[in-house]
């Protein structure tokens, strides 16, 4: 029997009930597979933890995460914790910490749910988003002068480096080569930003000689948002920096039906550490402690998570569950049912217990 170690770090909001339903589904697939089991081990660090100690996790926290296989993560925010304090405080010490530096964010619409663009269906839009997650316009490289006089200066400065495009670009590359259509779409904006940008262009030119059977394009960013409402049937793998992703994927959220839906994985593709795997909505504090939290972007992320641990089978087995329970209209209402979180759980797991 193999046992992975998953850590679990709910955090705040809605990720402790998300983060809930999620790990009941996984022991379902465990109890329905029989060869592979969790040993889960929850941490409790977040806003309330800040609140505490004046910190969001413990300063090795990072050595603590490091033993296990994967992290399965809620969400972060508080109403009355910054936010800058809580994502730099916990999320991004994790995925920079262990240069977890391809952010993978499928969409796709889910059979039964409502896409808002009209006449398009499941099956027109199936994108798979790679953030890059390493570097860019989050590497966090700026300052600020001159505190409150009128002079203030406040700096932001995107770094892009030669080996972190070149290593998205190689990801990306290969992520559309294994799918069937073999199209990737690199995103950009060289037009108005000329040095890092336009380094990121030549450096998908070169890692594409590499990959002479996958069909490419670039697209300028703001052009973009309008090729995803128009023609989402045009697109199928997209890479993307850290700051044009982090938007272009809330937007496919959206256009798929809710960000309810939506999971991403913070992958190390070299395996050095732990990978991170989390809905891409945040804390959703207007919902929290209602029991109304979508779990599907969580069931989705546990099956990337699956997927990343190699049991693909039970990644699928999951995936299989929810678009039946989606289609079956059992449905939080982000998506228009009346059904709860706990409701959509327990269907989920039942369609587990009764696959072939
Ligand atoms: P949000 O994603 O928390 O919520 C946006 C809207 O979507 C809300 O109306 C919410 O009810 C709805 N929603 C989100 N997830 C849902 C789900 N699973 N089921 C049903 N409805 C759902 O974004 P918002 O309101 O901008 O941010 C709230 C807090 O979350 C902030 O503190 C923000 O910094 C943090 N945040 C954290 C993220 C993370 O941990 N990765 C990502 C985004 C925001
Ligand atoms: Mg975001």
């Amino acid at each position: 029997m193999k046992t992975y170690k998953i850590a679990a770090i709910p955090a705040d909001g809605i990720g402790p009930e998300v983060i809930d339903a999620g790990l009941q589904a996984l022991e379902a697939l465990a109890t329905r597979d029989g060869s592979f089991q969790f040993d889960v081990e929850t941490f409790d660090w977040g806003s309330d933890y800040y609140k505490k100690h004046g910190v969001m996790m413990p300063d090795d926290g990072t050595e603590q995460l490091k033993p296990f296989n994967a992290i399965f993560f809620g969400a972060v925010g508080a109403p009355d914790v910054p936010d800058h304090i809580t994502l730099w405080g916990l999320r991004l010490p994790i995925c920079q910490g262990f240069d977890q530096y391809a952010n993978v964010r499928p969409t796709k619409i889910l059979p039964g749910i409502t896409s808002p663009l009209t006449g398009v269906g499941p099956g027109d839009l199936d994108w798979v988003i790679v953030r890059e997650n390493s570097e860019g316009e989050y590497s966090g490289n700026g300052g600020r002068t001159h505190r409150g006089l009128p002079e203030e200066v406040g700096t932001e400065v995107s770094i892009f480096t030669r080996t972190g495009v070149t290593r998205i670009m190689r990801y990306a590359f290969k992520l559309a080569q294994s799918r069937p259509r073999k199209l990737l779409t690199v995103v950009t904006k060289s037009n108005a930003q000329r040095y890092g940008m336009v380094m990121w262009d030549e450096i998908a030119a070169e890692v594409a000689q590499e990959f002479p059977d996958v069909t490419w394009d670039k697209m300028l960013v703001d052009a973009m948002t309008v090729r995803m409402a128009l023609k989402p049937q045009s697109l199928d793998t997209i890479v993307a920096t850290n700051l044009h992703a982090d938007i272009l994927s809330d937007l496919a959220g959206a256009l798929a039906g809710s960000l309810g839906v939506a999971p991403t994985g913070n992958i190390d593709p070299e395996r050095r550490s732990p990978s991170m795997f989390e809905p891409i909505h945040g804390s959703a504090f207007d919902i929290t402690g209602k029991g109304i939290a979508n779990p599907v972007a969580t069931f989705w992320t546990a099956s990337q998570m699956l997927e990343h641990l190699g049991e693909e089978a039970a990644g699928a087995r999951l995936m299989e569950a929810v678009e039946k329970v989606c289609e079956a209209g059992i449905m939080t209402p982000d998506i228009g049912g009346t059904a709860t979180t706990q409701d959509v759980t327990d269907a989920v797991c039942e369609a587990i217990r009764g696959s072939n």
